[in-house]
């Protein structure tokens, strides 16, 4: 049996040739950042998302910190899920506000409308949505309406979430701002890289000044806000490009994998998956599947990757951020949904050019795997 990824980056011949011959007019001309292919990359970006305007940057962390800086989250809390990456809160600390860590509902990963309203405070500026594993919640737009009700911004971190829809609204036009990230196991990469999307015009014109120094234009050395080198090279923005030609077919791989998968869980005992609810379309950059209690989630990964050549990848997440020691000043309560979410789940291996032999050996590892789990767990 051959070994299967927990993920897989995938760089076709063609692609590459393509973007080696963007790269090459890169060098001959010179042109090395914030120059045509970043300009193209935006372009494409926007009109993949729906959005009136896309900034190009260097991660998907500067994504974040930049409409945070714009929306002024200085001495104000800002609502943040706690079963989210480091970077989601990190960047509202750098941006200069608090963390208010929210409890997430375990059935979808994500805030809810009820987990959001009691975690507003008077001292609230906003609320950043994540959306886990390319799952949009449903409860996403209500969460929009109160946020917009009680005056605060309501911000996207959609790291996860390119070509994800709810009510085939695309995955960061549910807020002021989102934010987009192009790591290498994400859905589509750049290398290194991140995209702000948004329809406002002065958070549009006030990245563009953050991203490259705080400089009032490109061609000044004028400084009006206190900004930073966020700027995406234009080799990076050449790798963008060709990921995002190929994002269509990465997103029919990564459904009809998940599809099979779907289909062949149904009939297995200790787990269920988290799937997206009517109207939203996940792109499956995680196919998350819940463990019935009492289960070792390690255990259950060393015998799959041990036995069975099945590696899985990591959750979405193993420890909870009001959890890690860094974040411990705010972590001011109980989260019970975040600590479900984070301590009983695995994410299946899932990516573009996944074969159905593939999927069927992970279903039947994953079978063999949790029988013996659940035996040794009744033991
Ligand atoms: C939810 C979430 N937010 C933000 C980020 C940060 O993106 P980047 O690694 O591109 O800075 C990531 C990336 O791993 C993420 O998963």
């Amino acid at each position: 049996m051959p070994n299967i990824p927990a993920a897989k980056i995938v760089i076709p011949e063609a692609d590459r040739k393509e973007i080696l011959a963007l790269m090459d007019e890169s060098l001959r001309t010179g042109a090395l950042t914030l120059g045509p292919l970043t300009k193209q990359f935006e372009a494409g970006f926007a009109a993949l998302t729906g959005s009136k305007y896309a900034i190009a940057v260097n991660s998907g962390t500067s994504a974040l910190e930049i409409p945070l800086r714009v929306l002024g989250v200085e001495g104000k809390e800002v609502v943040v899920p706690s079963n989210t990456f480091f970077a989601t809160p990190a960047a509202v600390l750098h941006a200069g506000g608090t963390v208010r860590f929210a409890d997430v509902d375990p059935s979808t990963f994500a805030l809810s409308l009820e987990t959001v309203r009691r975690a507003v405070t008077p001292k609230t500026a906003g609320v950043v949505i994540v959306h886990i594993g390319g799952i949009v919640s449903p409860e996403t737009p209500a969460i929009a309406a109160f946020c917009k009700e009680k005056g605060l911004f309501f911000l996207e971190d959609a790291a996860h979430a390119h070509g994800s829809t709810l009510g085939g609204k695309s995955a960061g036009t549910f807020g002021v701002a989102a934010s987009f990230s192009f790591y290498p196991t994400k859905v589509m990469t750049s290398g290194e890289g991140g995209m702000i999307v948004t329809d406002d015009e002065r958070i549009y014109k006030e990245a563009l000044q953050y991203r490259d120094q705080g400089k009032e234009g490109f061609t000044t050395n004028f400084h009006v806000r206190l900004g930073y080198n966020w700027r995406l090279s234009e080799l990076h923005a050449a790798v963008g490009i060709s990921q995002l030609k190929r994002l269509p077919e990465f997103l029919a791989d990564r459904r009809r994998a998940a599809d099979q998968y779907t289909k062949a869980l149904v009939g297995l005992k200790g787990l269920a998956p988290v799937l997206p609810a009517a109207g939203s379309l996940s792109n499956f950059y995680k196919y998350i599947v819940r463990l019935e209690p009492g289960l070792d989630r390690a255990r259950l990964k060393k015998n799959l990757k041990e036995n069975f050549g099945v590696s899985l990848s990591g959750e979405v997440y193993e420890v909870p951020c009001h959890r890690q020691p860094v974040f411990a000043a705010y972590a001011a309560e109980a989260l019970p949904g975040a600590d479900e979410a984070c301590g009983r789940h695995v994410c299946l291996p899932v990516y573009a050019g996944m074969t159905t032999a593939e999927v069927d050996q992970v279903v039947g590892a994953l079978s063999q795997a949790l029988e013996a789990e659940r035996t040794a767990s009744c033991a």
